[in-house]
C-alpha cells in the first residue's frame, strides 16, 4: 500500500503469520449437524451458473409474480435483480408464516435492561406491525415516502421498520447512540416527514434523552411534520401539540387495525436507506431493495448460522446498524427463526449479564463484535464459568478484524472449546455476509476464511492483478450479488465514483478494505484504506467527526485519525488548530461538544492542540504522519509535506 507500513501494521502481520498455521476443523458433531457438508462443491456449483444459482435461492421464498430475468447487467454498475418480480419483504418475513405452524412460534424474545421482558409470536408481531402500519397510513405515509426511526433496542424499533416496509415506504433507521447533528443530517438527506422515536432509552442504569435530541434535530432539519413517541423510560418529555403523538395512544385508536394489506412492490423498489460513512463529506445513504435483499439475507443466514427451527438465535448488534437490519430483523424473520434481543450493555450492572441471558433463555447462537468479546475478556473467567453455556452451538463475530487471542478465548471459554466461530466479513453496502465460514469449514483464528457461494472476491494490486499468497492488496468483488446496494440515495454519481471507478474497466466493486490471501486461499482482512475509522466496530468517517469539532466556536481546523485501542480496536485521536483571539477551550469542552453533536461513539479519546497540520502540497492532510506522531513512531517519508 502506498501509505507505508507502521510498527502497528507489522504487529498484525506477525499475528496473521502465526495464526495461519493453526487449523480448527469442525468436530464430528458439528459436521454431522451441518446442512451443507461439501462446501467446496457447493461453491463451485454456484460459480458454474451464477444466475441459475441465485434463481434457485430465490425459489425458497414466496413471490407474487416471478421474475422475467434474474440479473440485468445492461446498465452496469446499476444492476437489477429479479427483474419484473412482484413481492414485499414483509410477505416473507411475516405474512407467509401465519399460514404455517410458525404462527404460534416465538419470533422475538426481548429483555430490557431493567429486566422487564416481552415476547412476540409471529402472529402477535404481525398484529402489532399491522396496527402500526395503520397509524403510519393515517399520517399520510405511503409508498416511496421516507420514515426516520430513532430509538434504542426495543421491540417497537422492529415493529416500526416492518410497518414502514409493509406500506411500501422506505425506512431510515438512525442508531440511537447518535446525537443531534447526525440525526438532523440524516432526516434532511432523506426528507422524512415522519419521525418515530422514544422518550428515552436505558443505558447502564441511566436514561438517554432521545426525545430532546430528536426535538433539536427536527428543528434543525425542518422536514418533519409528525413525531411518534414510544414511552419507554417514562421520563418527563416535552410534547408539541399537533406535531407529537404518543405511540400507545395512537395504537389504541380505531386506525390501528389488526389487519393491514401489504403493498405489492417491484423487486427493485427501495426498502430502506441506511447512512454510513465513506471517504469524504457527509454520510452516504446506502439504498437496499425488496427483492434481492430478501434472497441474500435469508440465504446467507441459513448457510452461515445454519438456523434450525428449534434454535434460539441472538444477534447482539443494534437494529440501527446493518447487522441488525439484516440479521436481527429481516434474515431471521424470513427464515421463521426465534430471535432474542437485549436492550442493555454486556457488562451492566455486572459482567455476567450476557452469560446470565444465555443460560436463562437457552440461547444456541451468539453473534457479536470483537470489541464486545475483548471487553468481556478483561474480566475473570469465573464470570462466564458460573453459567451453563452448553446450549451454545455456534458463535459469530463481525465488524472488524478479530485478534487471534480474543478468538481463542471466545471459542474456548464461551464456546467450551466445541463451537466453531463464524467470522463474517461484510459491509452496509453488501447487505449481507460475503466472506465467511460455514459450520463445516476448518477455521484459522482471525481469518474470515473464504467467499460464500455466489460471491467472487479477490485481493488485487492497484493495477488489478491478483496478488500472490500473503501479498497485501485491495479487496474487490468481481461479480454483482443480489444483496448489493443499488445506489447512494439521491447521489448516483457518488455510487459510481466511490465503488466502481477504481476498477472501471473490469467493473469490480471496491470494498475499501485491504487484505491478503494465504496459500490456502483464506482471506485475512487488514483494515480500511480510506478515512473510515472503526471505533468499537462502529463505522465513523473522519470528515463527520472533524465537522463536529469545527462547529465548536474555538476550532479553526481539525483532523482526526484512528489509533489502536486494546478494547475498541481503534480510538479517535483529534488534532485541532484553534481560532485566534478566542479563549482556549478545555479538552473536555471539545469532547463534550462532539458528544452533543455526533454522539458518544464519536468522542475523541485524545485531543492535541497544534499550530499547524501536516499537509501535502495539494492541501491533503497527511494522516499517516499524524498517526506516527500520535504513536510516537518515526514519521517516514515526508518529502511531499507542504512548505
Ligand atoms: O473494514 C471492514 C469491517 O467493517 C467494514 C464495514 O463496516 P460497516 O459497513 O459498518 O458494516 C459492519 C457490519 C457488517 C468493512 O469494510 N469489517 C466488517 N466485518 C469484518 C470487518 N473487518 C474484519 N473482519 C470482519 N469480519
Amino acid at each position: 500500500m502506498s501509505d507505508g507500513k507502521l510498527e502497528i501494521d507489522k504487529e498484525r502481520e506477525a499475528e496473521i503469520l502465526k495464526a495461519e498455521a493453526e487449523l480448527y476443523p469442525p468436530s464430528p458433531e458439528t459436521l454431522e449437524a451441518a446442512r451443507i457438508k461439501d462446501v467446496e462443491a457447493f461453491y463451485r456449483r454456484s460459480l458454474d451458473d451464477l444466475a441459475g444459482f441465485w434463481e434457485e435461492q430465490a425459489g425458497t421464498l414466496e413471490w407474487r409474480r416471478r421474475w422475467d430475468k434474474v440479473l440485468d447487467e445492461s446498465q452496469a454498475p446499476f444492476y437489477k435483480w429479479y427483474v419484473g418480480a412482484k413481492t414485499n419483504i414483509v410477505d416473507n418475513a411475516l405474512d407467509r408464516h401465519l399460514k404455517t405452524f410458525r404462527r404460534n412460534k416465538l419470533a422475538l424474545i426481548w429483555e430490557g435492561e431493567p429486566g422487564d421482558t416481552r415476547t412476540f409470536s409471529y402472529q402477535s408481531l404481525h398484529r402489532e406491525v399491522c396496527r402500526f402500519a395503520g397509524v403510519l397510513r393515517s399520517m399520510g405515509v405511503k409508498r416511496g415516502d421516507r420514515v426516520t426511526i430513532y430509538m434504542g433496542r426495543i421491540p417497537e424499533l422492529v415493529i416500526a421498520m416492518l410497518a414502514t416496509a409493509k406500506l411500501g415506504a422506505v425506512h431510515s433507521v438512525v442508531y440511537g447512540g447518535f446525537s443531534t447533528e447526525a440525526l438532523a443530517d440524516r432526516i434532511e438527506d432523506a426528507q422524512s416527514r415522519v419521525l418515530v422515536t422514544a422518550d428515552g432509552g436505558w443505558l447502564r442504569g441511566k436514561t438517554v434523552n432521545l426525545k430532546q435530541i430528536a426535538d433539536e434535530a427536527v428543528q434543525r432539519s425542518g422536514y418533519v411534520e409528525h413525531v411518534i413517541v414510544v414511552r419507554r423510560t417514562g421520563q418527563e418529555v416535552a410534547m408539541e401539540a399537533g406535531r407529537d403523538y404518543w405511540y400507545h395512544e395512537l395504537m389504541s385508536l380505531p386506525i390501528a387495525l389488526p389487519r393491514c394489506e401489504t403493498e405489492e412492490m417491484d423487486a427493485e423498489d427501495p426498502l430502506f436507506i441506511l447512512y454510513t460513512s465513506g471517504t469524504t463529506g457527509r454520510p452516504k445513504g446506502v439504498l437496499h431493495t425488496h427483492g434481492g435483499y430478501q434472497v441474500f439475507t435469508s440465504s446467507t443466514l441459513r448457510w452461515v448460522f445454519d438456523l434450525k427451527d428449534e434454535d434460539r438465535y441472538w444477534c447482539a448488534a443494534d437494529p440501527g446498524w446493518i447487522t441488525g437490519h439484516s440479521y436481527i430483523v429481516y434474515g431471521p424473520l424470513i427464515l421463521g427463526a426465534t430471535s432474542f434481543m437485549y436492550e442493555g450493555a454486556p457488562n451492566h450492572p455486572y459482567p455476567n449479564r450476557w452469560w446470565q441471558l444465555i443460560e436463562k433463555y437457552g440461547l444456541n447462537i451468539l453473534y457479536t463484535a470483537p470489541t464486545a468479546i475483548r471487553g468481556l475478556m478483561r474480566f475473570a473467567e469465573s464470570w462466564p464459568r458460573r453459567y451453563d453455556l452448553s446450549s451454545l452451538r455456534l458463535l459469530g463475530t463481525v465488524g472488524e478484524p478479530i485478534n487471534p487471542e480474543a478468538w481463542r478465548w471466545y471459542r474456548n471459554v464461551i464456546g467450551g472449546g466445541r463451537t466453531q466461530i463464524m467470522d463474517t466479513w461484510w459491509q452496509t453496502e453488501t447487505g449481507g455476509f460475503m466472506i465467511s465460514p460455514m459450520p463445516a469449514v476448518p477455521l484459522k483464528p482471525g481469518s474470515a476464511t473464504r467467499p460464500l457461494p455466489g460471491i467472487v472476491a479477490d485481493v488485487v494490486t492497484e493495477e488489478g492483478k491478483s496478488c500472490g499468497p500473503n501479498e497485501d492488496g485491495l479487496l474487490v468483488i468481481k461479480r454483482p450479488w443480489p444483496g448489493m446496494l443499488r445506489t447512494v440515495y439521491g447521489d448516483p454519481e457518488r455510487y459510481v465514483s466511490q465503488y466502481f471507478s477504481t476498477f472501471k474497466k473490469q467493473g469490480w466493486y471496491l470494498t475499501g478494505d485491504s487484505a491478503r490471501k494465504d496459500a490456502d486461499g483464506y482471506i485475512w482482512i487488514i483494515g480500511r484504506i480510506d478515512d473510515v475509522i472503526k471505533v468499537a466496530g462502529y463505522r465513523l468517517g473522519t470528515a463527520e467527526v472533524e465537522s463536529a469539532l469545527v462547529s465548536h466556536g474555538a476550532v479553526a481546523e481539525a483532523a482526526v485519525i484512528g489509533v489502536p485501542d486494546e478494547i475498541k480496536g481503534q480510538a479517535i485521536h483529534a488534532f485541532v488548530i484553534l481560532r485566534q483571539g478566542v479563549p482556549v477551550p478545555l479538552e473536555e469542552d471539545l469532547k463534550a461538544h462532539v458528544r452533543k453533536e455526533m454522539g458518544p461513539i464519536a468522542v475523541p479519546a485524545h485531543v492535541s492542540i497544534v499550530p499547524v497540520l501536516p499537509k501535502t502540497r495539494s492541501g491533503k492532510i497527511m494522516r499517516r504522519v499524524l498517526k506516527a506522531r500520535a504513536l510516537g513512531l518515526p514519521e517516514g517519508d515526508i518529502s511531499t509535506l507542504e512548505g
